[in-house]
């Protein structure tokens, strides 16, 4: 029976499969032209992520054209924060823009406890519809991001360079931070569970710039709150693989593994063979392909995957990009990810 599950499941569940299984960070998103086709038409990034028609159609697009084992949700870190009391936008050029960043204790009170199926709805729509489009020819993926990340946003109100307005909160007034953070991390585990119960296989939280703590801090600001939602989901669904993915991971990468994920996701900083190394045997890899890669010939991008793929082997292994493709990069180069990964027995036999 667990024979005709999704690949990129029971390879998250460390089944023996028959080749890696293959998704992409991003794999919705402006490098295609069915994409931007329909960001005209809609030019509003919450229209498009928080209407259940179009979310679902664009969650859809890289499955119909590339046919990858996972389907992501098309959504965005940021969704669950109005229900929180937190609005904000995604403006062209500029990124995420917080209305009013959250400096101080009376606006951390003041946030709601999220309850996902009042406030994010349409994810949960979306989800079941993504699970019935695509049986089990591929996963269907979830994701959330981590309360430092989260917090980095609100706090700062926008991409930072340097974090400065957040660490300024770190090192001046932590007890701030860390309540901040607990509400994430209470909030965001909800979500994440409400997330599985509609559909979700597999999840993937996102701590995308807690690389930019020293690993002291990190062990103080990211990880405890990151261990809390993996244990708040790990409580309800036990048997749901977990991701976590952070971009410049390389000095935290045992850190990672120790929070009681399934799977640790790695940027392309380090070599794919000393970051097997580098964890317990058990945990799983994903990632470590270079997202500039693919701006690159299709014989190139061949012969990283497979060199890739080759150092993971003896490991529970997702091939993916070490961070989001990237915008501009062109399709058919997508096209050679995605159809290397499914082809890579055939290809790895032929050298
Ligand atoms: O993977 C997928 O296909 C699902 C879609 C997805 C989006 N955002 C859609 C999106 C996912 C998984 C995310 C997560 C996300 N959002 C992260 C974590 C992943 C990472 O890249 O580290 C972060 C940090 C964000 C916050 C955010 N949202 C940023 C930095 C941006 C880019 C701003 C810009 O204009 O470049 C967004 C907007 C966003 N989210 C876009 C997409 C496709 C681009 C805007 C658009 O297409 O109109």
């Amino acid at each position: 029976m667990t024979e005709s599950l999704p690949l990129l499941l029971r390879a998250a569940r460390g089944e023996s499969v028959s080749r890696p299984p293959v998704w992409m960070m991003r794999q919705a998103g402006r490098y295609m032209k069915v994409y931007r086709e329909l960001r005209e038409k809609y030019p509003s990034f919450r229209d498009r992520s928080e209407n259940p028609d179009l979310s679902y159609e664009i969650s859809m697009q890289p499955f119909l054209e590339f046919e990858p084992d996972g389907v992501i949700l098309f959504s965005d870190i940021l969704t669950p924060l109005p229900g929180m009391g937190i609005d904000f936008d995604i403006v062209e050029s500029k990124g995420p823009l917080i209305n009013n960043p959250i400096r101080n204790f009376d606006q951390v009170k003041a946030l709601n406890p999220l309850e996902p199926k009042a406030s994010l709805p349409f994810v949960g729509e979306v989800l079941g519809r993504l699970r019935e489009s695509v049986g089990n020819k591929a996963a269907v993926l979830g994701f959330v991001g981590a309360p430092w990340t989260l917090a980095a946003y609100v706090v700062e109100g926008k991409s930072s360079k340097n974090y400065s307005v957040i660490k300024a909160m770190a090192f001046k007034e932590p007890e701030l931070l860390h309540m901040l953070l607990d509400h994430f991390a209470v909030s965001i585990a909800n979500y994440l569970n409400f997330q599985i119960d509609s559909g979700a296989q597999v999840v993937q939280m996102f701590d995308s710039w807690a690389g930019q703590l020293s690993p002291i801090d990190y062990d103080t600001f990211a990880a405890p709150y990151q261990k809390k939602v993996v244990d708040l989901v790990k409580q309800v669904h036990s048997d749901t693989p977990f991701i976590l993915y952070i971009s410049g991971s390389a000095g935290v990468i045992e850190r990672m593994a120790s929070t009681g994920v399934d799977i640790v996701s790695l940027d392309w900083t380090v070599d794919m063979a000393e970051g097997c190394t580098r964890l317990p045997k058990d945990i799983g890899i994903q990632g470590n392909v270079d997202p500039g890669l693919l701006f690159g010939s299709p014989e190139i991008i061949r012969s990283r995957i497979i060199d890739t793929v080759i150092k993971a082997k003896g490991r529970k292994h997702i091939l993916n990009l070490g961070h989001g493709i990237l915008p501009g990069t062109p399709e058919e180069n997508a096209r050679v990810f995605f159809e290397t990964g499914k082809n890579i027995n055939e290809l790895i036999a032929k050298i």
